[in-house]
């Protein structure tokens, strides 16, 4: 097939990096080779993606010059703990890895929020590249420099803001990807959609069976725009202290969701899918939103394959998870509501009573 390439610009001044999409972007040194300063890298990536990408990647780098450490992780959500993060630190320290030694994460979101994490401390920060593997990861998760770990407590709780070098989202690696895990990563498209751009939430409406079926034309669309929207909101607030909590539509449910029932239980993609209609149905109740869009909304959810009502944990409980949420402020919930399908905004307008009528009203 040919090879299509898209590039956008995260234009975050010395430290703007380029997102390349496209076909055969991890087969191409030229795309890498600029961004690595010394003749050894570190990829860390899972048991899954290894088998899959990482003679790939690795021969590719080669070709450059390049050596490459390989840093193979258990694979799953459970396992974005401390204790596999100091797998990485063991294994960059048995190496000698140096303070300018390039960490590339090649997997998922898990992968590249651990691998970002890891290389923001080690050694008080090397450089770092992003080869998202899943539609979660090159939609969202690579872009924009948040990377964690979770705690029992709380998903996401221990990070670090630390931006990439590069982006490369190879959509060829989207071929091998579970169905259930492409339709997660469909949540975070969508989001962008329901957030700020009703354009592409019309054009997701009437290609959501594209891509489904993986056209690879569609997909790339779907990532360009993705990426075009979120990389915006991060150039305009980086630290998220206003704009970039909108990219947070649903996760406060959701969050509370993945924690409630173990790490891993429901994917991310699949708690946001229920967290956003949680969030629709709230802003129903206070006169935002009519019937009728919470409708639309739930069907793109159910044509996508993704839940569209949470587990039933009882409202008291997700108050509970959600009192550990990163927008709670001198103890007040905040959330992302939506005014009409494009327009988002943090609220604190909903009392305890409203938010748990609109859990019981989504939760089965
Ligand atoms: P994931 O990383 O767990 O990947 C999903 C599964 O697909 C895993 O089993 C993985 O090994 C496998 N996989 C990855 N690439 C594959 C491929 N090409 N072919 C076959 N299998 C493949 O999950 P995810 O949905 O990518 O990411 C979810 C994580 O991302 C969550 O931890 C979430 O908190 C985080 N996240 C972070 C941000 C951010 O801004 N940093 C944004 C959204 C989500
Ligand atoms: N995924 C939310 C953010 O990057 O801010």
């Amino acid at each position: 097939m040919l090879n299509m390439i898209e590039t956008l610009n995260v234009a975050l001044g010395d430290r703007s990096y380029p997102i390349h999409i496209g076909t055969g972007v991890i087969t191409q040194v030229e795309l890498i080779l600029p961004y690595i300063k010394q003749k050894k890298v570190v990829v860390v990536t899972n048991t899954t993606v290894a088998p899959l990408y990482l003679e790939v990647l690795r021969s590719t780098l080669e070709s450059g010059g390049i050596s490459v450490l390989p840093v193979v992780l258990p694979d799953g959500e459970q396992f974005k703990t401390w204790e596999t993060l100091n797998l990485i630190f063991d294994a960059l320290l048995s190496a000698r890895c140096e303070r300018g030694t390039t960490l590339i994460a090649l997997g998922g979101g898990v992968i590249g929020d651990m691998g970002g994490f890891a290389a923001a401390c080690y050694q008080r920060g090397m450089p770092f590249i992003q080869v998202p593997t899943t539609l979660l990861s090159q939609v969202d998760s690579s872009v924009g420099g948040k990377t964690a770990i979770n705690h029992p407590l709380g998903k996401n709780m221990i990070g670090a803001f630390y931006q990439p070098k590069l982006v490369l989202a190879d959509i060829t690696t989207l071929n091998t990807l579970p169905e259930r895990e492409l339709k997660a990563g469909l949540a975070e498209v969508i989001k962008y959609g329901l957030i700020r751009d009703v354009e592409f939430y019309v054009w997701l409406e009437a290609n959501l069976e594209n891509l489904l079926a993986r056209d690879p034309s569609a997909l790339t669309y779907a990532i360009h725009r993705s990426c075009a929207n979120k990389a915006e909101v991060v150039v305009a607030d980086e630290k998220e202290t206003g704009e970039r909590a909108l990219l947070n539509l649903g996760h406060t449910f959701g969050h509370a969701i993945e924690t409630g029932m173990g790490y891993g239980d429901w994917l991310h993609g699949e708690a946001i899918a229920a967290g956003t209609l949680i969030a629709a149905e709230l802003s129903r109740q206070l006169g935002w939103l009519d019937e009728k869009t919470v409708k639309r909304i739930e069907h793109i959810f159910v044509r996508a394959g993704l839940p569209v009502f949470g587990p039933r944990l009882g409202a008291a409980r997700y108050l509970e998870l959600m009192s550990h949420d990163k927008k709670v402020q001198d103890g007040k919930l905040r959330l992302v509501l939506l005014q009409e399908i494009g327009r988002a905004i943090v609220s604190d307008q909903a009392s305890d009573a409203q938010i748990s009528a609109a859990i019981e009203a989504r939760c089965t």
